[in-house]
């Protein structure tokens, strides 16, 4: 180590003039930020406060691998989808349980999606973040609720430490009101997108139906008294984006993030990781861990959703996104929930006299509204969503 490394503080960044990035430089995104000037040193609103900062540290065995960030690893259940439809399917949906309850996430294999349709969703969002920025920005907007939308950190225009991610979100469904408005160009995006997002809604409504069965509720016997027929809504046609995240090389990884701690506010999220290059972490046994990507898999973890509905038997778990000094990483995302009109509520066949209501009834114009107001923070959604009777216990 360097001495000048070892001297680093907090008072020495502020001294920095390269530390000093114009206000409308990192409106543009992190991509265009790398792309247009040398940077050497993290600009002072990418620097996080030391207590949110991630150690990452690099061991000889470790330094000639560049994609190496953050040192523990770990082994998430592996779920065989082939399983779970086929007639192992009891002992599947038992490790669906163990995952879903003391993981909140696990590793999807065998899920029936081509890898042809997997490589081109990757390709195609790799070409659009390659276009010139004004192509880009076309679609830059900080409506929320917009059915495209192309960005940085969380909220480019609200946020005070931004994270060193670029984005492009698309609205799913229904399909034939969204498609109009996606990007245009590259001139297949639409079409591959397309296919993917009704391809991962699919293989979704599989995994919901397992879900449930995991949790002893029957389809048939579901709550129609109730009007709290999950599978029902769902067929009918969920809410789904696509979230592509492109994190660029960073030059001080370890003062940054490419995604602060969070929970996913839905259902289900179904992730497709960068296969080189390692980022996503989760918080297990309160440490932070980094997930190793399995070639073709969907990491799939359990949303704010799925805790309310489960009343807290499946757990929607922190997770975060390191970055990387050396190499460019991409990911997509597709997170997928009840539609965007409906209430989510703790399901009644989980709730008695021993399990009693952990939450309140839950939708959607109460989170935009909520997320709208503040910078995201840890699970302060699903918090807020507690019963109070519960959240002092
Ligand atoms: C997300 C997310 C992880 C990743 O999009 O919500 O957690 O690896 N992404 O990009
Ligand atoms: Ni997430």
């Amino acid at each position: 180590m360097s001495p000048a490394m070892v001297m680093k503080s907090e008072e020495s960044y502020e001294d920095n003039d390269e530390r000093e990035v114009h206000h409308h430089q990192y409106q543009k995104g992190v991509k265009q930020l790398v792309e247009n000037g040398r940077i050497h040193t993290l600009p002072q609103r990418y620097i996080f406060p030391a207590s949110d900062r991630p150690i990452i540290t690099t061991t000889e065995e470790q330094d000639d691998d560049s994609s190496f960030v953050g040192n523990k690893k770990i082994d998430l259940p592996i779920i065989d989808f082939s399983e779970l439809i086929g007639s192992n399917r009891l002992q599947a949906l038992r490790s669906l349980a163990h995952a879903c309850q003391h993981y909140g996430f696990f590793q999807l294999v065998n899920h029936g999606i081509s890898e042809e349709v997997i490589r081109r969703m990757k390709d195609v969002m790799g070409r659009f973040f390659n276009q010139a920025y004004e192509e880009r920005a076309k679609h830059m907007t900080s409506d929320m609720k917009a059915a495209v939308r192309y960005g940085t950190s969380f909220s480019q225009n609200k946020d005070s430490v931004f994270c060193w991610r670029d984005f492009l979100k698309l609205l799913c469904h229904p399909l034939s009101d969204y498609l109009p408005h996606w990007p245009q160009s590259p001139m297949d995006l639409r079409e591959v997108a397309a296919t993917y997002a009704e391809e991962t809604n699919n293989l979704f409504l599989r995994l919901m139906e397992a879900i449930l069965e995991s949790l002893g509720i029957k389809e048939e016997e579901e709550e129609d008294d109730n009007n709290n027929n999950i599978m029902k809504k769902l067929e009918e046609g969920g809410s789904q984006m696509m979230v592509a995240n492109l994190y660029p090389p960073c030059p001080e990884p370890d003062l940054t993030l490419g995604m602060p701690p969070h929970s996913d506010y839905g259902l289900l999220t179904l992730l497709l990781q960068d296969e080189e290059v390692e980022g996503l972490q989760i918080q297990f046994q309160g440490k932070w861990l980094t997930v190793k990507p399995i070639s073709n898999a969907f990491v799939v973890n359990v949303g704010d959703h799925l805790e309310i509905f489960s009343n807290g038997r499946y757990k929607s778990v922190l997770h975060r996104v390191l970055v990387n000094e050396i190499k460019s990483r991409t990911s997509v995302a597709s997170l997928h929930s009840l539609p965007f009109n409906c209430t989510v509520k703790p399901s009644l066949k989980l709730i008695d006299d021993a399990n009693p209501k952990r939450y309140k009834d839950t939708d959607f114009h109460t989170f935009l509204a909520y997320v709208s107001s503040r910078e995201p923070k840890g699970k302060d959604f699903l918090h807020s969503r507690k019963l109070t009777s519960f959240t002092t216990h």
